[in-house]
C-alpha cells in the first residue's frame, strides 16, 4: 500500500510521515531528500543550476541511499555516491539550489523513476509534492498537508534550531518558503498541486497527533 503526503515546505510532512509509518509498520520514503541530494551534487561539481541536461546526467548516474538502524524503517541519513549528505542538504545554501534543480525535466525524470522503484518494493508512506499526481496516481490513501504561511515558518525555525542548521531568522525562513511555494507551483513538470482525489488536510493549529491519527484511519479503513 502507498500512503501519499503531498504538501508546500513546512506543513508537517516530515514529521507526520515518520509517525504514520511507525504506526501502520510501512517504510518511509522522503523524495525532497532526494531533490536536495541531486541539488548538493550539482554545487560539488559545479553544474549550472539550469542546464538541463548536465543536471539530469547527474540524477540518472547517481547513487542515493537511505541508511537505516537495525530494524528501524525510518531513516537515519542520506548518501550520495558514498558520502554522507545527511546535514549537508538541510543547508540555506541547499534550500536556494533545490528550487531549480527539482523544475528540472530530466532530474525529475530519473527521481520520479527511481521512487516508483522503491515504492513498488513494498508499504511506503512517501512524502513529497507529486506523489498523489505523477508518482503514484493510484495511492491507496493521498493527504494534501497544508498549514498558514506562519505557522510553516515558525515550525521551520524551530527545526533548525533543533537540527542546529539552517536559518533561525523567523522573516527569512517566511521569505524563502513563499519563494519555494511559487517556484514548485508554478513550475510546469508535476506543479504542486492537490490531486483531485487527495483528502485535504490543514495543520493549523491542530495537534500533530491528530493529523496522524487520521491518516492512520484512512489507511485502516483501506485494509492497512
Ligand atoms: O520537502 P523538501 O523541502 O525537503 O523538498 C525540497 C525541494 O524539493 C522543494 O523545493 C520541492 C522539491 N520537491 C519536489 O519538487 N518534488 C518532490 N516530490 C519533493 C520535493
Amino acid at each position: 500500500m502507498i500512503v501519499a503526503i503531498d504538501g508546500p515546505s513546512g506543513a508537517g510532512k516530515s514529521t507526520v510521515a515518520k509517525a504514520v509509518a511507525k504506526k501502520l509498520g510501512f517504510s518511509c520514503l522522503d523524495t525532497g531528500a532526494m531533490y536536495r541530494s541531486v541539488a548538493w551534487l550539482a554545487v560539488q561539481k559545479g553544474v549550472a543550476l539550469d542546464d538541463d541536461a548536465a543536471l539530469g546526467e547527474l540524477a540518472g548516474a547517481c547513487r542515493i541511499e537511505f541508511v537505516h538502524e537495525e530494524g528501524d524503517p525510518i531513516p537515519k541519513g542520506v548518501f550520495v555516491d558514498g558520502n554522507d549528505v545527511t546535514a549537508a542538504i538541510r543547508t540555506a545554501d541547499i534550500d536556494r539550489a533545490v528550487s531549480p534543480v527539482s523544475a528540472a525535466p530530466s532530474v525529475r525524470e530519473a527521481m520520479v523513476g527511481q521512487q516508483r522503484r522503491i515504492g513498488e518494493a513494498g508499504d511506503y508512506v512517501i512524502e513529497g509534492r507529486d506523489i498523489g499526481t505523477t508518482v503514484f496516481p493510484g495511492a491507496e490513501v493521498k493527504v494534501f498537508l497544508t498549514a498558514s504561511d506562519e505557522e510553516r515558518a515558525h515550525r521551520r525555525v524551530r527545526q533548525n534550531v533543533d537540527r542546529g542548521i539552517g536559518s533561525i531568522d523567523y522573516d527569512e525562513v517566511l521569505e524563502d518558503l513563499k519563494r519555494r511555494d511559487e517556484h514548485d507551483s508554478s513550475r510546469s513538470t508535476s506543479p504542486l498541486r492537490p490531486a483531485d482525489d487527495a483528502v485535504r488536510l490543514d495543520s493549523t493549529g491542530l495537534y500533530i497527533e491528530d493529523v496522524i491519527d487520521e491518516i492512520c484511519a484512512m489507511a485502516q479503513r483501506k485494509g492497512a
